[in-house]
């Protein structure tokens, strides 16, 4: 099996580091909606790198875990923006601010988001 990569961060300190998941809880292409520490935060693994990003459209509101799945990253349910997950950035309109994307760091096969 191959193992996911995280987006390669290193780590500050380790009182910031969150878990937020086991690497076995989400398969590949797929992502996982999870609340920590009052943020609505998504776990992407695509292509086996795995980001944590906000989970909310910059646009109107959507949950983007409620999106698909795409190599390029995640594609939003309500009017299709792509965001890549690894940058935030939207690929396409109508959305056209970044969500956040946040530090992440995989140990002993526990996924760590940096918050
Ligand atoms: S709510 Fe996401 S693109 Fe409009």
């Amino acid at each position: 099996m191959k193992m996911p990569k995280s987006n390669n961060i290193t780590s500050i300190g380790d009182d910031m580091w969150e878990k937020i998941c086991n690497q076995d809880e989400i398969s590949d292409n797929s992502v996982l909606a999870k609340d920590i520490a009052g943020r609505q935060l998504m776990v992407c693994r695509i292509s086996d790198t795995i980001s944590v990003t906000d989970r909310i459209c910059t646009h109107e509101d959507a949950d983007l875990s409620c999106g698909f799945v795409s190599p390029d990253g995640v594609r939003c349910p309500l009017h299709l923006s792509v965001f890549d997950v690894n940058t935030g950035e939207p690929l396409n309109p109508p959305a056209i601010e970044p969500i956040s994307v946040f530090n992440v760091k995989i140990e002993y096969g526990e996924v760590y988001v940096e918050v």
